[in-house]
């Protein structure tokens, strides 16, 4: 991928200059509107807040350094100024249906293997690849509006990524060995998620639930999910129109709505 960097006013290269990203975003409502902040406590929050005042749908919150990133069931999300990509959109989406957190998770996917091979979803919100975490959703629902938070390692060294709560954590340039322009990511991402968004308020999840299936991690593997205190045992056999889990238990078909998943005997 090619492109040229913007420059912030101090001549620090930047490639998520908003002047750079009117011209690299090819969509018709995904970033319209963006805010762009230089730091903030989490991208979802400013998200929200701004869904509440009456931003439009498609609004993109996007920030280069994120204080107190949040990810699923109170976790932190650690993310590294200049490397990382941390950003939430704003949907409205009329119809119930279910399914957007896996559907933004394969759009990303499916542009991160442009970069590398192997990109796996696990179920029900993280993107993988050769057993490690490179991005994770977090989609937040609030009066009519859903945030969808997407948090993906771009541009980390290893250094960045040690630690007790990094451990399972990868960034596209430890996979790849090459720096990767967050700005030609971002506006591919969006781009791909779009699509797939119009044709989810058509249909659903049903015509992406192959290809959710296809890049499930631990498909037809013996998993252990824990749902707070409870643990569900059985074997992974894929997902619902709705993104719920399906899992075949000794005593029959099992649909989860929410958890964590893990490989038996891990
Ligand atoms: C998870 O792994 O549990 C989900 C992580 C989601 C992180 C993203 S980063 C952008 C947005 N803002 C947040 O505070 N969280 C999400």
């Amino acid at each position: 991928m090619t492109g040229s960097r913007g420059q912030k006013p101090g001549g620090e290269i930047c490639e998520i200059h908003p002047a750079r990203l009117r011209g690299l975003f090819k969509t018709s409502m995904l970033g319209r509107v963006v805010f762009l902040l230089d730091s903030t406590r989490s991208t979802n929050d400013v998200a929200t807040a701004a869904a509440g005042a009456g931003a439009p749908e498609g609004t993109l919150v996007l920030a280069d350094v994120q204080t107190a990133g949040r990810g699923r069931k109170g976790r932190r999300w650690f993310s590294k100024g200049g490397r990382s990509l941390v950003f939430s959109l704003i949907l409205r989406p009329l119809e119930k249906g279910g399914g957007l957190t896996i559907l933004i998770a394969l759009s990303a996917a499916r542009v991160l293997e442009r970069y590398h091979e192997g990109m796996r979803i696990k179920w029900p919100n993280d993107i993988y690849c050769g057993g490690f975490k490179l991005g994770g959703i977090l989609a937040e629902a609030k009066g009519g509006a859903v945030v969808m938070g997407v948090g993906l390692n771009v541009n980390e060294e290893p250094g960045d990524l040690a630690g007790e709560i990094r451990s399972e954590a990868v960034s596209l340039k430890c996979l790849t060995g090459e720096h990767v322009d967050r700005g030609e990511l971002l506006a591919a991402v969006i781009e791909e998620f779009e699509n797939d968004y119009f044709q989810w308020k058509k249909g659903g999840l049903a015509r992406f639930r192959g290809e959710v299936e296809d890049r499930l991690l631990y498909i037809d593997e013996a998993v252990r999910l824990e749902i707070g205190e409870t643990i569900v045992r059985g074997k992974c056999v894929g997902i619902t129109e709705e993104g719920a889990l399906r899992m075949q238990t000794d005593d029959g078909e099992r649909i989860v709505t929410s958890g964590d998943l893990r490989v038996e005997g891990r």
